[in-house]
C-alpha cells in the first residue's frame, strides 16, 4: 500500500446506516476540493480484527469506528493515544506506513470545541460543572472537562453505582449526586451537560427538575435529535447560554479528516446545514 494514492478513509460501525459520517466528510471533501473517498462499512463483531488489518492494505489512511465497536477497536490497535486509553474506547484510527494501528478518541476534543463554539465565553474557570450520565458518552466528557481544568464535576446518574465507578477511574473532583437529587445540583453549576440518552427522539423525556438554572449558565446537551430538547428550550428561557450536540458530532471528526486529507475543515453553518439536509 502507498499513501501517494487517492486516500480512502471511512466509518466501521454495525448497523452503520445511521452514521452521519459518510455526509459530513463527502460534504468536506467536496468543500475543499481534496482527493479522497470516506466509505460507511457495516462490520459484524466478528468480523472487526480481520476488517482492521485488511482494509489498510487496500489503501485506507484511517477510519472513523462507532457502535458498538468503539472498546473493542482499542483492545486490537498496537498503540492508544493517553486520551483513548483513559476514556476506555477509541473512535478514530490511524493506519500508519510502518503497519501499527493507532487508536484515538476525539470524542471530548469534539465536545470542548463545540462548548467553545457555540457558548465563546466559556472557560474551565467559570466553575463546578454538572454531568448527567455515566455511559460511554460521559467517560469522554468528563476526561475532557478535567483535562480542559474544570474545578470540580457533580456527576449524577439514574444507576448510582455507574457514577461512582467514574469517581474511582477519574478521581476526587468527582463528587456523585443521587439521581433524585440532581436538580439540587442546577444551582451550583456553571455548566450543565445531559450525556443521557434522555429527550432523544424516542426516547423519555428527561425529567430532572430544572428551577435551580442560573442566568448565565452554559448548558449542552449531547442529544442532536431533536436539535433543541426540552433541556435546551428550558434553559434559554431560564436565561442560560445553549449549545446543541450536533456540533460536537463536527468537531470530533475534524482531527481524523486533517489527519487522512491533509487540510483542517471548519465546522460551519454550511456543515451544519449538509448534515442536517
Ligand atoms: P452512551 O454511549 O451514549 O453514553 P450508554 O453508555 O448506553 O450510551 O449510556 C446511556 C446513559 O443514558 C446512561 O447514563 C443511562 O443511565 P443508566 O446508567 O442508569 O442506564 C442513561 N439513561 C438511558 N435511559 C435512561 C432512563 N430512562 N432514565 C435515566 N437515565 C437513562
Amino acid at each position: 500500500m502507498t499513501h501517494s494514492h487517492v486516500p480512502l478513509a471511512g466509518v466501521i460501525g454495525n448497523p452503520i446506516s445511521q452514521s452521519k459520517s459518510p455526509i459530513l466528510f463527502r460534504h468536506w471533501l467536496k468543500t475543499y476540493g481534496c482527493k479522497g473517498h470516506y466509505i460507511p462499512m457495516p462490520v459484524e463483531e466478528g468480523n472487526l480484527e480481520q476488517v482492521i488489518r485488511t482494509i489498510p492494505k487496500m489503501g485506507f489512511v484511517g477510519c472513523n469506528v462507532t457502535i458498538p465497536h468503539k472498546i473493542d477497536v482499542l483492545k486490537i490497535a498496537d498503540l492508544a493515544t493517553d486520551r483513548a486509553t483513559l476514556i476506555g474506547a477509541a473512535n478514530t484510527l490511524i493506519f500508519r506506513k510502518d503497519g501499527k494501528i493507532h487508536a484515538d478518541n476525539t470524542d471530548g476534543y469534539g465536545f470542548i470545541a463545540n462548548l467553545k463554539q457555540g457558548a465563546p465565553a466559556w472557560a474551565p474557570s467559570i466553575g463546578p460543572a454538572a454531568v448527567l450520565g455515566a455511559g460511554g458518552a460521559a467517560r469522554a466528557v468528563i476526561a475532557s472537562l478535567l483535562d480542559a481544568g474544570v474545578p470540580e464535576i457533580f456527576l449524577s446518574n439514574r444507576t448510582r453505582p455507574k457514577a461512582e465507578a467514574l469517581k474511582s477511574a477519574f478521581g476526587t473532583k468527582i463528587t456523585v449526586v443521587d439521581w433524585v437529587q440532581a436538580g439540587n445540583i442546577m444551582e451550583q453549576a456553571s455548566t450543565v451537560v445531559n450525556t443521557t440518552s434522555l429527550g432523544m427522539q424516542g426516547m423519555p423525556e428527561l425529567r430532572v427538575p430544572l428551577d435551580g438554572l442560573r442566568r448565565g449558565t452554559v448548558v449542552t446537551d449531547l442529544v442532536y435529535n431533536p436539535l433543541k430538547t426540552r433541556l435546551l428550550i428550558e434553559a434559554e428561557a431560564a436565561g442560560c447560554v445553549t449549545v446543541d450536540g450536533l456540533g460536537m458530532l463536527l468537531h470530533q471528526a475534524v482531527p481524523g479528516f486533517e489527519r487522512w486529507f491533509g487540510l483542517r475543515p471548519e465546522v460551519d453553518i454550511n456543515t451544519r446545514a449538509a448534515v442536517l439536509r
